[in-house]
């Protein structure tokens, strides 16, 4: 199962939360993924958008087996006079986009759909469950896992490219 959430104010949807909550038992069952989607993934604070995942799972007490931090959007022209100036300034103290007249997406969506297809193939493999709060290098020369801001992934990589696929 794939459960996605963003943040708001620091803080995933409270209707997650208390699903996450109410399904502890089946989760743990099952291959999971956790999706966090943010601004903050987009690179402008990726530690913090993985502060507030950890923060996430500690409160739920759920333990998927993998989780992705993914960028999500700025849609000006779907928010009120209010959000739309807040969210102009968050962006502006952040260095992002500040044109309210357009909305911004920021998600890789093909490199996103790779992601989910290699779980999704994990999990009919069975070979999906790791555990998430591994804190795995990837495999040295590997291009494909290796994070464009420098950081160690601390989640097992799912999709290895070919050279690091097992065989
Ligand atoms: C009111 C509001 C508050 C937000 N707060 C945060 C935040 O604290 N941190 C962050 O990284 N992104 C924040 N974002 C960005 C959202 O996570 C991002 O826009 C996401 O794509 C929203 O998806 P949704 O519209 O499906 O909820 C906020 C967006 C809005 C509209």
């Amino acid at each position: 199962m794939i459960v996605a959430g963003s943040l708001h104010g620091g803080r995933h949807q409270r209707r997650l939360l208390r699903f996450v909550r109410d399904n502890l038992v089946a989760l743990a069952r099952l291959p999971t993924a956790f999706l966090s989607v943010s601004l903050s993934a987009t690179g402008s604070d990726f530690p913090g958008a993985r502060r507030c995942a950890d923060a996430f799972l500690a409160e739920t007490g759920w333990r998927p087996d993998v989780v992705r931090l993914v960028a999500g959007a700025l849609m000006y022209s779907r928010y009120g006079i209010f959000k739309r100036w807040m969210m102009r300034r968050i962006a502006a103290k952040a260095g992002g986009d500040t044109d309210t007249s357009r909305d911004y997406e920021y998600t890789d969506w093909p490199a996103l759909r790779r992601e989910v297809e290699a779980f999704l193939l994990l999990v009919v493999d069975g070979r999906a469950p790791v555990d998430a709060r591994e804190d795995v290098r990837p495999p040295a020369g590997c291009a494909r896992t290796r994070d464009p801001r420098g950081e160690a992934p601390r989640l097992r990589e799912l999709d290895p490219c070919s050279r690091c696929r097992p065989r």
